[in-house]
């Protein structure tokens, strides 16, 4: 019989320079997407009270804001819009000068090729009632509201957008996206399907962000129910179908088991939108000194990542950079 075991798994950890060898799962800045808030009212940086860190920017600060994200190493933003105006079919969100058109103008003037510039597609921050879509006899109704994610997508595309990202959960919304894509002569443009989207709580501290609470209800008639995993599988196999390009999982922490099956099944890039409220929860206990707030920002990106994410939208996107280069 062999002395004690041959095999010592401690032998590959001993000293730093072996724990650091390339075997491993490692975020890289090129991982990430950068979500920005773009604010029509605001004068200067709002800071997001929910999201410690955050901010609403105005559109003057936008590029001086998203050029310091650049020289990090991030490659790629997700562009949301909090318009000064709202109405019950959410116009401001396909106007010619609505925000977020404005804002990827003055993006891709300023940085071309360089930076990939995403779009949310949705209505709840530009409805009065703060629901993804129209509202008809108190329900929303979906085919109505795919006129409308139409028109978003296109005028976004026009600003320039590279990929527009549908996120209302409306039935059919990326081939209608993608035919009137087409259509309008925006082959080229690419969609990342808001495609697992959960009826979550932890989009609480985005709702106080975007200003884009729903004022009745809740929207449990149109995002997933999370005990139902094989409806997450369904609705990714239809946006693929339907001409998606990536496919999204939200939010991330509470569901790395999709991640992982994601990844094993479909062959497109998988994106994980790590969501407000899991960002705040770390600041929360950070603040209160109840966990090292670098350690636990890595250690969740590389959870993610290894569970499959190709591309990881977060928050801490910017600050993470300097903390994953010490791993
Ligand atoms: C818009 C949208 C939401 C988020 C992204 N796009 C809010 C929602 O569905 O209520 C949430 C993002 C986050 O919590 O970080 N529909």
């Amino acid at each position: 019989m062999s002395r004690f075991p041959a095999v010592r798994m401690r032998r590959l950890r001993r000293t730093p320079a072996l724990r650091s060898l390339n075997f491993k799962v490692r975020v890289h800045p090129s991982d990430l997407v950068y979500p920005v808030f773009v604010d029509e009212r605001a004068k200067s940086p709002v800071p997001i009270n929910s999201m410690p860190g955050c901010f609403r920017f105005p559109l003057a600060r936008l590029v001086k804001e998203v050029g310091q994200a650049l020289e990090l190493g991030i490659r790629a933003i997700l562009l949301f819009g909090v318009p000064s105006r709202k109405d019950e079919v959410g116009s401001s969100a396909f106007a010619k000068n609505g925000v977020v058109q404005r804002a990827v103008r003055v993006l891709k003037r300023e940085f071309g090729e360089d930076l990939a510039v995403m779009t949310d597609v949705c209505m709840c921050q530009y409805t009065t009632h703060g629901h993804c879509g129209v509202v008809r006899n108190g329900r929303v109704d979906n085919d109505s509201t795919l006129e409308m994610l139409k028109r978003i997508a296109v005028s976004h595309a026009q600003a320039g957008a590279d990929f527009v990202a549908p996120s209302s959960m409306m039935d059919g919304q990326v081939r209608a996206i993608r035919e009137a894509l087409d259509d309008s002569g925006f082959k080229e443009v690419g969609i990342m399907a808001y495609s697992a989207k959960f009826a979550s709580c932890f989009y609480g501290p985005f709702r106080e962000a975007a200003d884009s609470k729903p004022r009745f209800g809740d929207r449990r008639s149109y995002q997933m129910g999370y005990g139902r995993p094989s409806e997450a599988l369904r609705e990714m196999e239809l946006d693929l179908a339907e001409g998606a390009d990536i496919l999204m999982i939200k939010p991330a922490l509470a569901y790395l088991d999709l991640l992982c099956l994601a990844k094993s099944r479909f062959n497109v890039p998988i994106a994980a939108y790590n969501v407000s409220g899991e960002y705040s929860m770390v600041k929360a206990a950070a603040r209160l000194g109840w966990i090292d707030e670098r350690e636990a920002v890595v250690e969740i990106l590389t959870a993610i990542k290894r569970a499959g994410a190709d591309l990881i939208i977060s928050y801490h996107a910017r600050e993470a950079i300097p903390w994953l280069s010490r791993l």
